[in-house]
């Protein structure tokens, strides 16, 4: 019997390895995600091997997690309750993926995952195990074992000799990656209280941002975001480059309320700096190249899209038939916007596009071929048709 574990090295996880292998007797194959979370990942093999494991893997999937996640969502202006950008939702499918062949290509039998029984995070991977290969067993330990308490954890932890890091424990938990960084849980689930300045990690304070505006412009191609000033970068390294520019300026923090798949709300706080301008930006791009008809019926489809994500849906049919949907609505969005971010803020000042909808000549209408202005006398009455008869049958009722 040999289990893939999708593993962070910390302390979490490393319980779950050697609980793992006391529980079921089994190999176990530690795998770790490179996302782009800004964690040292180099002594992870070595720390997951002493923790008992037979093999450890570490790749890298930022440049994948972006083209492939990130991007695709994006091109939909995916936003779910109107205020998370789905940072660590977008994530889940990718690690859950890559996990189910790791477990092909070493001829693991089950799969295991390091999330609690109240969350989301274990829906998404598991939607995705069963998707991929539904052959492959789910170990969730946190359902199964009875280490209840913090206490019941550390004590597992001293008694198998894993190392407890001695820095006193953040006082919440996060989830981080190249979209964004998640903070829950402890002293934020009072949803009156302000978050400490000092957990922010992406994102300076917008009251001390600097007094100067910064200028960016960004190229898209097909919805997708190409270049930032000028320079053309990979999908990673693009968002790389907005975080930045987006994280000394203060954007993209977003303290909110949501509701869980599972049932219950739940208090989250996010800094997606590069994600904020680039949804703002992407918004701009579409306004001068997208149709108006194929907006409105985009655009009433992003609850939707979004909802799929966050409960885990990736690799379920509709999410797909939504994508193509979304992707076809993205043929023409190509061509140039400015932003300028200043203290929190991201602002669109300027769009252009060879592919532009834009017509100086046809808004101020002028004397010209294609708008006859008397043409509008109808229209309108034909469009109020309805509502006069409305009002003249009221008027009628009333006299009688
Ligand atoms: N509430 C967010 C979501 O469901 C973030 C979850 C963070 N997960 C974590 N393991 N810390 O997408
Ligand atoms: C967890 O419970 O593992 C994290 C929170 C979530 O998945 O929503």
């Amino acid at each position: 019997k040999k289990v893939v574990l999708a593993y962070s090295g910390g302390l979490d996880t490393s319980i779950i390895l050697k609980w793992l292998i006391e529980t079921y007797q089994c190999e176990v194959v530690a795998f770790a995600a490179d996302l782009g979370q800004g964690e040292d990942l180099s002594g992870i093999e070595e720390k997951a091997l002493k923790t008992g494991a037979v093999k450890a893997r570490v790749e890298d999937l930022k440049e994948e997690f972006v083209r492939d996640f990130v991007f695709p969502a994006f091109r939909a202006n995916v936003i779910y309750e109107g205020q998370y950008l789905l940072g660590t939702s977008i994530a889940r499918p990718l690690i859950a993926k890559k996990q189910v062949e790791i477990a092909r290509e070493e001829g693991a039998d089950a799969v295991s995952h390091g999330a609690t029984g109240k969350g989301n995070d274990q829906v998404r991977f598991e939607l995705t195990y069963m998707a991929l290969d539904p052959s492959l067993k789910v170990i969730a330990p946190w359902r199964e074992w009875n280490l209840k308490s913090r206490k019941a954890l550390l004590d597992f932890a001293h008694r198998h000799g894993i190392p407890v890091p001695v820095t006193k424990e953040k006082p919440y938990s996060c989830d981080a990656n190249l979209l964004h960084i998640s903070y829950e849980g402890g002293i934020l689930e009072d949803p009156w209280n302000e978050p400490d300045p000092s957990m922010f990690t992406l994102t300076v304070d917008p009251e001390k941002a600097p007094d100067k505006p910064e200028t960016i412009e960004i190229d898209f191609e097909r919805g997708d975001p190409v270049a930032v000033n000028g320079e053309r970068l990979s999908p990673a390294a693009l968002l790389a480059r907005l975080n930045e520019i987006g994280g000394r300026n203060g954007v993209g923090r977003a303290d909110v309320v949501e509701s869980r798949f599972v049932g219950m709300k739940s208090r989250g706080v996010y800094e997606t700096p590069g994600g904020t301008i680039l949804r703002i930006a992407h918004r701009a791009m579409e306004s001068i190249t997208m149709d108006r008809e194929v907006m409105f019926l985009r655009d009433s489809l992003i609850p939707q899209y979004a909802k799929l994500i966050y409960n885990g849906f990736w690799y379920a049919p509709e999410r797909v038939a939504l994508q193509s949907l979304i992707d076809t609505s993205q043929q023409t969005v190509s061509g140039t916007v400015r932003v300028k971010v200043y203290k929190g803020h991201c602002m669109v000042t300027g769009r252009k596009s060879d592919q532009s909808l834009y017509d100086p000549d046809m808004a101020t209408f002028e004397e010209d071929d294609v708008y006859e202005q008397s043409d509008a006398t109808g229209f309108i009455r034909l469009q109020g048709l309805r509502l006069r008869i409305l009002s003249l049958i009221r008027e009628r009722r009333k006299k009688s």
